[in-house]
């Protein structure tokens, strides 16, 4: 039994998981699952409000009236704690990479009309995002009022457990559909979606490989950041885990020239797969995993089910 640190209720769970059935069977001896996390909410959509769950959830024990986050432009973490945080009440600061487009729209249109601050480093500046965020921490404190600061994609020791939790419902997924994964494949980031996978599957005693697919940097960051995410969730719970000897798997070779931009065969993969299963893939992460694990390299590692998140 897994001790869980405070919870607030913000997804929409569990989310279903499915047979792609058209595409299993175009590969013989291969099984394809998807867990449909892009189904936690529409405007909170995707995998960052598992980890909100548990990272909000601390704000508001830790008394904050603040919380300031960041990421892209058009990053999906940043809309989501726009949204829950005017959901609660709480202030968003949002530090945003790039240049204020003249005209705002998508993701950063409702980061505005959530009632989120919006502050736009420009890339060359970005290396000091951090250090400005805890300054701009320390000038809400000087104001009177209480910021916590969450880091890139939410991924920390906090945000691990929003995948702890996943992969305890995927747990029940698999009993109740009765497969038994020979992998969970996911897209890699800011790496804490890898991170909480590969915890939960020592915790549950899983057997599927999990399989991470960066979509930026390289599998030797990913290697650091999963361990020192997992080494500091470790000391923070008073866990014993052995963070050293996690299997951290993340396959190199499906990022395409940069993050965010993606290659002819991921945009056919998107296509194939909205074409014969229905399933919307993005070109940023889904798409260029699933491309990944449907190519040679991956299949020869044997992933047998797939988390699209
Ligand atoms: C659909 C999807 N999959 C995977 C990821 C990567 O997650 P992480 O940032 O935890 O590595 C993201 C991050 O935004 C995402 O939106």
């Amino acid at each position: 039994m897994i001790d869980f640190p405070p919870r607030l209720d913000l997804a929409r769970l569990p989310t279903p998981l499915t047979r792609l059935e058209r595409l299993s069977a175009e590969f013989p001896g291969v099984d394809i699952w998807v867990k449909h996390d892009e189904m936690t909410g529409v405007e909170v959509s995707g995998n960052k409000v598992r980890k909100l769950e548990f990272i909000l959830a601390e704000a508001l024990a830790q008394d904050c009236d603040t919380v300031i986050t960041c990421g892209g432009v058009q990053s999906n973490h940043c809309r989501a704690t726009a949204v829950l945080a005017a959901r609660l009440g709480l202030r968003a600061h949002l530090l945003l990479r790039g240049e204020r487009p003249a005209e705002l729209s998508g993701n950063l249109l409702l980061d505005h009309l959530s009632g989120a601050g919006i502050t736009c480093i420009s890339q060359a500046d970005w290396h000091t995002h951090e250090e400005y965020g805890r300054e701009l921490q320390r000038e809400y404190e000087r104001k009177g009022r209480r910021a916590m600061f969450i880091p890139i994609g939410g991924s920390d020791a906090i945000g691990l457990w929003g995948y702890i939790a996943a992969c305890e419902e995927l747990r029940e997924d698999f009993e109740r559909t009765g497969i038994e994964p020979d992998a969970v494949v996911a897209a890699t980031g800011s790496g804490g979606t890898q991170s909480g996978l590969l915890v939960a599957r020592e915790l549950f005693g899983l057997s599927a490989r999990v399989l991470a697919f960066n979509v930026c940097d390289d599998a030797a960051w990913f290697e650091r950041k999963v361990r020192r995410d997992v080494a500091a969730w470790s000391e923070r719970y008073g866990i014993g885990f052995d963070a050293e000897n996690l299997a951290v798997d993340t396959i190199e070779g499906y990022m395409g020239p940069a993050y965010g931009v993606a290659g002819p065969e991921v945009y056919r993969t998107i296509a194939g797969t909205a074409r014969q299963e229905g399933v919307f893939l993005d070109p940023v992460y889904t798409g260029k995993a699933f491309n990944g694990m449907l190519s040679g390299e991956a299949r020869s590692a044997q992933p047998t089910r797939s988390n699209a998140s």
